[in-house]
Protein backbone atom coordinates (compact mmCIF):
# COMPACT_ATOMS: atom_id res chain seq x y z
CA UNK A 1 0.00 0.00 0.00
CA UNK A 2 2.69 2.52 0.73
CA UNK A 3 4.69 1.37 -1.87
CA UNK A 4 1.96 2.05 -4.17
CA UNK A 5 1.50 5.58 -2.64
CA UNK A 6 4.89 6.24 -3.62
CA UNK A 7 4.85 5.36 -7.04
CA UNK A 8 1.65 7.34 -7.52
CA UNK A 9 3.52 10.09 -5.67
CA UNK A 10 6.47 10.04 -7.90
CA UNK A 11 4.48 9.74 -11.41
CA UNK A 12 2.68 13.16 -10.18
CA UNK A 13 5.69 14.62 -9.31
CA UNK A 14 7.17 13.57 -12.65
CA UNK A 15 3.91 15.25 -14.49
CA UNK A 16 4.15 18.09 -12.34
CA UNK A 17 7.59 18.82 -13.60
CA UNK A 18 7.29 17.77 -16.95
CA UNK A 19 3.46 17.37 -18.14
CA UNK A 20 2.04 20.55 -16.36
CA UNK A 21 5.10 23.04 -16.36
CA UNK A 22 4.30 25.19 -19.21
CA UNK A 23 5.33 23.83 -22.80
CA UNK A 24 7.40 20.62 -20.76
CA UNK A 25 10.47 22.26 -19.45
CA UNK A 26 10.45 25.47 -21.91
CA UNK A 27 9.61 28.89 -20.97
CA UNK A 28 8.36 30.85 -24.12
CA UNK A 29 8.74 34.18 -24.36
CA UNK A 30 7.73 35.96 -27.55
CA UNK A 31 9.76 38.47 -29.66
CA UNK A 32 8.43 40.81 -32.24
CA UNK A 33 9.68 42.64 -35.22
CA UNK A 34 9.07 44.24 -38.32
CA UNK A 35 10.73 41.13 -40.44
CA UNK A 36 9.28 42.67 -43.80
CA UNK A 37 8.13 45.82 -45.21
CA UNK A 38 8.37 49.45 -44.95
CA UNK A 39 11.55 48.85 -42.27
CA UNK A 40 12.55 45.37 -42.75
CA UNK A 41 16.31 45.54 -41.56
CA UNK A 42 14.20 46.33 -37.86
CA UNK A 43 12.62 43.33 -37.66
CA UNK A 44 15.86 41.45 -39.23
CA UNK A 45 18.06 42.86 -36.34
CA UNK A 46 15.74 43.08 -33.54
CA UNK A 47 15.39 39.36 -34.20
CA UNK A 48 19.29 38.72 -33.98
CA UNK A 49 19.38 40.71 -30.68
CA UNK A 50 16.90 38.06 -29.02
CA UNK A 51 18.00 35.07 -30.07
CA UNK A 52 21.69 35.79 -28.93
CA UNK A 53 20.34 36.87 -25.40
CA UNK A 54 18.34 33.66 -25.11
CA UNK A 55 21.11 31.71 -26.44
CA UNK A 56 23.51 32.55 -23.82
CA UNK A 57 21.30 32.70 -21.03
CA UNK A 58 20.39 28.64 -22.25
CA UNK A 59 24.30 28.11 -22.51
CA UNK A 60 24.35 29.22 -18.81
CA UNK A 61 21.65 26.67 -17.98
CA UNK A 62 18.61 28.29 -18.77
CA UNK A 63 15.53 30.49 -16.87
CA UNK A 64 14.30 28.75 -13.82
CA UNK A 65 15.53 25.62 -14.32
CA UNK A 66 14.10 25.49 -18.08
CA UNK A 67 15.31 26.22 -21.61
CA UNK A 68 13.68 29.56 -22.73
CA UNK A 69 11.94 29.04 -26.21
CA UNK A 70 11.76 32.38 -28.10
CA UNK A 71 8.89 32.19 -30.94
CA UNK A 72 9.42 35.17 -33.10
CA UNK A 73 6.74 36.92 -34.79
CA UNK A 74 6.69 39.35 -37.84
CA UNK A 75 4.68 42.28 -37.57
CA UNK A 76 5.37 43.21 -40.81
CA UNK A 77 5.35 47.19 -39.89
CA UNK A 78 1.82 47.41 -39.34
CA UNK A 79 -0.89 47.99 -36.83
CA UNK A 80 -3.38 45.11 -37.87
CA UNK A 81 -0.45 43.05 -38.44
CA UNK A 82 0.50 43.86 -34.62
CA UNK A 83 -2.52 43.07 -32.94
CA UNK A 84 -2.47 39.61 -34.84
CA UNK A 85 0.86 38.23 -33.86
CA UNK A 86 0.26 39.85 -30.45
CA UNK A 87 -3.13 37.85 -30.01
CA UNK A 88 -1.25 34.48 -31.19
CA UNK A 89 1.60 34.81 -29.29
CA UNK A 90 -0.40 35.13 -26.62
CA UNK A 91 -3.29 32.49 -26.84
CA UNK A 92 -2.19 29.85 -29.16
CA UNK A 93 2.08 29.76 -28.19
CA UNK A 94 1.05 30.82 -24.24
CA UNK A 95 3.98 33.11 -24.41
CA UNK A 96 4.82 33.96 -20.63
CA UNK A 97 5.96 37.27 -21.70
CA UNK A 98 7.19 39.55 -24.92
CA UNK A 99 9.89 41.65 -26.00
CA UNK A 100 8.78 44.16 -28.72
CA UNK A 101 8.11 45.89 -31.30
CA UNK A 102 10.37 48.57 -32.73
CA UNK A 103 7.28 50.95 -34.44
CA UNK A 104 5.83 52.72 -31.52
CA UNK A 105 2.65 52.87 -33.87
CA UNK A 106 2.55 49.05 -34.23
CA UNK A 107 3.74 48.84 -30.45
CA UNK A 108 0.97 51.08 -29.84
CA UNK A 109 -1.62 48.19 -31.47
CA UNK A 110 0.17 45.32 -29.19
CA UNK A 111 -0.08 47.08 -25.70
CA UNK A 112 -3.29 47.10 -24.76
CA UNK A 113 -3.32 43.07 -25.91
CA UNK A 114 -0.42 42.80 -23.09
CA UNK A 115 -2.06 45.03 -20.48
CA UNK A 116 -5.27 43.07 -21.01
CA UNK A 117 -4.11 39.64 -21.13
CA UNK A 118 -1.50 40.74 -18.37
CA UNK A 119 1.61 39.42 -20.20
CA UNK A 120 4.43 41.84 -19.83
CA UNK A 121 6.14 43.32 -22.74
CA UNK A 122 9.24 45.51 -22.75
CA UNK A 123 9.75 47.27 -26.10
CA UNK A 124 12.88 47.97 -27.40
CA UNK A 125 13.13 50.65 -29.18
CA UNK A 126 9.41 52.30 -29.37
CA UNK A 127 9.95 55.81 -28.61
CA UNK A 128 7.09 57.17 -28.63
CA UNK A 129 5.54 58.60 -25.04
CA UNK A 130 2.21 56.88 -25.47
CA UNK A 131 3.18 53.01 -25.61
CA UNK A 132 3.96 52.62 -21.92
CA UNK A 133 1.43 55.03 -21.15
CA UNK A 134 -1.01 51.60 -22.41
CA UNK A 135 -0.64 50.51 -19.10
CA UNK A 136 1.49 49.20 -16.17
CA UNK A 137 2.44 45.74 -18.02
CA UNK A 138 4.32 47.87 -20.51
CA UNK A 139 7.67 48.95 -20.63
CA UNK A 140 10.88 49.66 -22.97
CA UNK A 141 14.11 49.71 -23.14
CA UNK A 142 15.12 53.04 -24.78
CA UNK A 143 14.61 56.51 -24.25
CA UNK A 144 11.43 58.64 -25.14
CA UNK A 145 10.92 61.00 -28.16
CA UNK A 146 11.03 64.21 -25.84
CA UNK A 147 14.34 63.43 -25.08
CA UNK A 148 15.53 62.59 -28.68
CA UNK A 149 13.94 65.66 -30.29
CA UNK A 150 15.24 67.65 -27.55
CA UNK A 151 18.80 66.53 -28.32
CA UNK A 152 18.42 66.98 -31.82
CA UNK A 153 17.37 70.30 -31.58
CA UNK A 154 20.32 71.50 -28.87
CA UNK A 155 22.54 70.08 -31.35
CA UNK A 156 21.33 72.14 -34.33
CA UNK A 157 21.62 74.94 -32.16
CA UNK A 158 24.66 74.72 -30.96
CA UNK A 159 27.00 72.34 -32.55
CA UNK A 160 25.31 73.95 -36.80
CA UNK A 161 24.94 76.66 -35.17
CA UNK A 162 21.31 77.36 -37.53
CA UNK A 163 18.69 79.59 -36.63
CA UNK A 164 16.21 78.83 -39.05
CA UNK A 165 14.74 74.80 -38.99
CA UNK A 166 12.41 73.07 -41.37
CA UNK A 167 10.64 69.75 -40.26
CA UNK A 168 9.09 67.23 -42.46
CA UNK A 169 7.04 64.27 -40.94
CA UNK A 170 4.79 61.44 -42.00
CA UNK A 171 1.03 62.56 -40.68
CA UNK A 172 0.17 58.71 -40.00
CA UNK A 173 2.92 57.50 -37.54
CA UNK A 174 2.74 58.15 -34.07
CA UNK A 175 6.65 58.47 -34.03
CA UNK A 176 7.39 60.59 -36.64
CA UNK A 177 4.98 63.16 -35.77
CA UNK A 178 5.71 63.16 -32.27
CA UNK A 179 9.33 63.67 -32.89
CA UNK A 180 9.20 66.42 -35.35
CA UNK A 181 6.92 68.39 -32.60
CA UNK A 182 9.33 67.84 -29.86
CA UNK A 183 12.38 68.83 -32.00
CA UNK A 184 9.98 71.87 -32.87
CA UNK A 185 9.01 73.04 -29.66
CA UNK A 186 13.03 72.69 -28.14
CA UNK A 187 14.17 74.78 -31.39
CA UNK A 188 11.70 77.64 -30.63
CA UNK A 189 12.19 77.43 -27.11
CA UNK A 190 15.95 78.14 -27.73
CA UNK A 191 15.30 80.96 -29.85
CA UNK A 192 14.98 79.61 -32.64
CA UNK A 193 12.42 79.75 -35.81
CA UNK A 194 10.43 77.03 -37.20
CA UNK A 195 10.19 78.46 -41.42
CA UNK A 196 8.09 75.27 -42.05
CA UNK A 197 6.59 72.26 -40.64
CA UNK A 198 5.42 69.64 -43.57
CA UNK A 199 3.77 66.27 -43.09
CA UNK A 200 3.41 64.39 -45.64
CA UNK A 201 1.33 61.56 -46.23
CA UNK A 202 1.92 57.90 -45.04
CA UNK A 203 3.58 55.63 -48.00
CA UNK A 204 4.29 58.96 -49.98
CA UNK A 205 7.32 58.07 -52.50
CA UNK A 206 7.03 61.75 -53.99
CA UNK A 207 7.95 64.45 -51.24
CA UNK A 208 8.71 67.64 -53.98
CA UNK A 209 5.29 69.12 -53.08
CA UNK A 210 6.73 69.74 -49.29
CA UNK A 211 10.02 69.39 -50.12
CA UNK A 212 9.30 72.78 -52.60
CA UNK A 213 7.79 74.82 -49.55
CA UNK A 214 10.68 73.45 -47.17
CA UNK A 215 13.47 74.82 -49.51
CA UNK A 216 11.98 78.19 -50.04
CA UNK A 217 11.75 79.05 -46.98
CA UNK A 218 15.24 79.13 -46.61
CA UNK A 219 16.04 76.82 -43.35
CA UNK A 220 19.58 76.23 -41.95
CA UNK A 221 18.46 73.01 -41.11
CA UNK A 222 16.31 70.90 -42.17
CA UNK A 223 14.76 67.87 -39.70
CA UNK A 224 13.73 64.60 -40.97
CA UNK A 225 11.63 62.21 -38.52
CA UNK A 226 10.92 59.39 -40.70
CA UNK A 227 12.27 56.10 -41.25
CA UNK A 228 15.36 55.06 -43.48
CA UNK A 229 13.56 54.35 -46.71
CA UNK A 230 11.63 57.53 -46.50
CA UNK A 231 14.74 59.71 -45.05
CA UNK A 232 17.00 58.53 -48.26
CA UNK A 233 14.22 59.57 -50.68
CA UNK A 234 13.53 62.44 -48.63
CA UNK A 235 17.13 63.30 -48.79
CA UNK A 236 17.82 62.96 -52.32
CA UNK A 237 14.96 65.21 -53.54
CA UNK A 238 15.64 68.00 -51.47
CA UNK A 239 19.23 67.66 -53.17
CA UNK A 240 17.50 67.64 -56.57
CA UNK A 241 15.70 70.89 -55.23
CA UNK A 242 18.86 72.80 -54.68
CA UNK A 243 19.28 72.14 -50.69
CA UNK A 244 22.85 71.74 -49.64
CA UNK A 245 22.61 72.53 -45.92
CA UNK A 246 22.50 69.65 -42.97
CA UNK A 247 19.49 67.25 -42.27
CA UNK A 248 19.31 66.51 -38.75
CA UNK A 249 16.55 63.48 -37.70
CA UNK A 250 16.15 60.39 -35.28
CA UNK A 251 16.77 57.04 -34.73
CA UNK A 252 14.66 56.02 -37.55
CA UNK A 253 17.78 56.54 -39.34
CA UNK A 254 19.58 53.67 -38.34
CA UNK A 255 19.76 50.76 -41.01
CA UNK A 256 22.33 50.00 -43.30
CA UNK A 257 20.03 50.50 -46.14
CA UNK A 258 19.85 54.80 -45.02
CA UNK A 259 23.29 55.08 -47.26
CA UNK A 260 23.25 52.30 -49.61
CA UNK A 261 19.37 53.92 -50.55
CA UNK A 262 20.36 57.59 -50.11
CA UNK A 263 24.44 57.94 -51.39
CA UNK A 264 25.78 61.04 -51.51
CA UNK A 265 22.40 62.81 -50.25
CA UNK A 266 22.69 61.35 -46.68
CA UNK A 267 25.92 63.03 -46.77
CA UNK A 268 25.76 66.23 -43.98
CA UNK A 269 23.11 64.09 -42.50
CA UNK A 270 23.03 63.65 -38.40
CA UNK A 271 20.86 61.28 -36.32
CA UNK A 272 20.19 60.84 -32.77
CA UNK A 273 20.39 57.02 -31.75
CA UNK A 274 20.80 55.06 -28.61
CA UNK A 275 23.65 53.34 -28.92
CA UNK A 276 27.29 53.48 -31.04
CA UNK A 277 29.43 50.54 -31.83
CA UNK A 278 32.41 52.93 -31.67
CA UNK A 279 31.30 53.78 -28.37
CA UNK A 280 34.21 52.61 -26.20
CA UNK A 281 33.14 51.15 -23.33
CA UNK A 282 34.21 48.17 -22.50
CA UNK A 283 30.83 46.24 -22.54
CA UNK A 284 30.48 47.79 -26.01
CA UNK A 285 33.29 46.74 -27.42
CA UNK A 286 33.04 43.30 -26.13
CA UNK A 287 29.41 42.67 -27.20
CA UNK A 288 30.16 43.47 -31.07
CA UNK A 289 32.72 41.28 -30.55
CA UNK A 290 30.28 38.20 -29.23
CA UNK A 291 28.08 39.51 -32.06
CA UNK A 292 29.86 39.83 -35.34
CA UNK A 293 31.47 36.27 -34.10
CA UNK A 294 27.70 34.91 -34.22
CA UNK A 295 25.98 36.90 -36.96
CA UNK A 296 28.94 37.63 -39.12
CA UNK A 297 27.89 41.37 -39.15
CA UNK A 298 28.22 44.61 -36.79
CA UNK A 299 24.86 45.10 -34.37
CA UNK A 300 23.01 48.31 -34.95
CA UNK A 301 20.73 49.89 -32.55
CA UNK A 302 17.99 47.82 -33.00
CA UNK A 303 19.96 44.09 -32.16
CA UNK A 304 21.69 46.22 -29.49
CA UNK A 305 18.24 47.54 -28.32
CA UNK A 306 16.62 44.04 -28.81
CA UNK A 307 19.63 41.78 -26.67
CA UNK A 308 19.01 44.50 -23.55
CA UNK A 309 15.62 44.44 -23.66
CA UNK A 310 15.29 40.16 -23.80
CA UNK A 311 18.17 40.08 -21.05
CA UNK A 312 16.02 42.55 -18.72
CA UNK A 313 13.04 40.53 -19.57
CA UNK A 314 14.65 37.36 -18.80
CA UNK A 315 16.03 39.15 -15.46
CA UNK A 316 12.50 40.25 -14.55
CA UNK A 317 11.29 36.47 -14.49
CA UNK A 318 14.44 35.82 -12.93
CA UNK A 319 14.03 37.80 -9.56
CA UNK A 320 10.12 36.86 -9.62
CA UNK A 321 11.52 33.56 -9.57
CA UNK A 322 8.01 32.84 -11.67
CA UNK A 323 6.30 33.02 -14.90
CA UNK A 324 3.38 34.80 -13.35
CA UNK A 325 2.58 38.17 -15.41
CA UNK A 326 1.73 40.17 -12.30
CA UNK A 327 5.08 38.77 -10.64
CA UNK A 328 6.99 39.68 -13.33
CA UNK A 329 6.07 43.11 -14.05
CA UNK A 330 6.93 43.74 -10.07
CA UNK A 331 10.32 42.84 -10.61
CA UNK A 332 11.03 44.82 -13.73
CA UNK A 333 9.29 47.87 -12.05
CA UNK A 334 12.20 47.56 -9.01
CA UNK A 335 14.92 46.35 -11.69
CA UNK A 336 18.24 47.96 -12.17
CA UNK A 337 20.42 46.59 -14.37
CA UNK A 338 24.08 47.70 -16.21
CA UNK A 339 22.88 46.94 -20.30
CA UNK A 340 24.98 47.44 -23.38
CA UNK A 341 23.33 50.41 -24.27
CA UNK A 342 23.57 52.05 -20.67
CA UNK A 343 22.32 51.19 -17.35
CA UNK A 344 18.07 50.75 -16.97
CA UNK A 345 15.68 51.59 -13.49
CA UNK A 346 12.69 52.59 -14.92
CA UNK A 347 10.65 55.61 -13.57
CA UNK A 348 7.17 56.10 -12.83
CA UNK A 349 5.88 55.54 -15.87
CA UNK A 350 8.00 52.49 -16.87
CA UNK A 351 10.70 54.16 -19.10
CA UNK A 352 14.61 54.40 -18.17
CA UNK A 353 16.18 57.41 -18.03
CA UNK A 354 19.07 56.96 -20.87
CA UNK A 355 21.69 58.64 -22.69
CA UNK A 356 21.58 59.46 -26.53
CA UNK A 357 24.55 59.25 -29.28
CA UNK A 358 24.54 61.54 -32.31
CA UNK A 359 25.75 60.22 -35.26
CA UNK A 360 27.06 61.58 -38.36
CA UNK A 361 26.85 60.09 -42.16
CA UNK A 362 30.10 60.74 -43.48
CA UNK A 363 31.65 58.48 -46.34
CA UNK A 364 28.67 56.70 -46.66
CA UNK A 365 29.45 55.59 -42.90
CA UNK A 366 28.01 56.42 -39.56
CA UNK A 367 30.47 57.98 -37.44
CA UNK A 368 30.02 58.11 -34.05
CA UNK A 369 30.49 62.10 -32.87
CA UNK A 370 29.19 62.71 -29.02
CA UNK A 371 27.09 61.36 -25.93
CA UNK A 372 24.40 63.22 -24.67
CA UNK A 373 23.37 62.60 -21.41
CA UNK A 374 19.35 63.60 -20.00
N1 LIG B 1 11.94 54.75 -32.39
C1 LIG B 1 11.24 54.28 -33.55
C2 LIG B 1 9.75 54.26 -33.24
O1 LIG B 1 9.38 54.43 -32.13
C3 LIG B 1 11.72 52.93 -33.99
C4 LIG B 1 13.20 52.78 -34.21
C5 LIG B 1 14.06 52.61 -33.16
C6 LIG B 1 13.74 52.84 -35.44
C7 LIG B 1 15.43 52.47 -33.32
C8 LIG B 1 15.10 52.69 -35.61
C9 LIG B 1 15.96 52.53 -34.57
O2 LIG B 1 8.92 54.07 -34.07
Amino acid sequence: MKRALLIVATVLAVFGIFGCAQGGGEIKIGGVGPVTGEAATFGVSTKMGCQMAVDEWNAAGGLLGKQIKLIYADDKGEPAEGATVWNKLIQQDKVVAIVGTVMSKVSLAGAPISQAAGIPMISPTSTNTKVTEVGDYIFRACFIDPFQGTVGAKFAWDDLGARKAAAIFDVGNDYTKGLSEAFRDKFLALGGEMVAFEAHPTGATDFKAQLTKIVQAMPDVVYVSDYYNDVALIAKQIRELGYTGPLVGGDGWDSPELTAIGGAAVENGFFTNHYSKDDTRPVVKEFVAKFKAKFGSEPDALATLAYDAMYLMLTGIKQAGSTEGAKIKDALAGISLDVVSGRVQFDASRNPVKSAVIIEIKGGQQVYRTTVNP
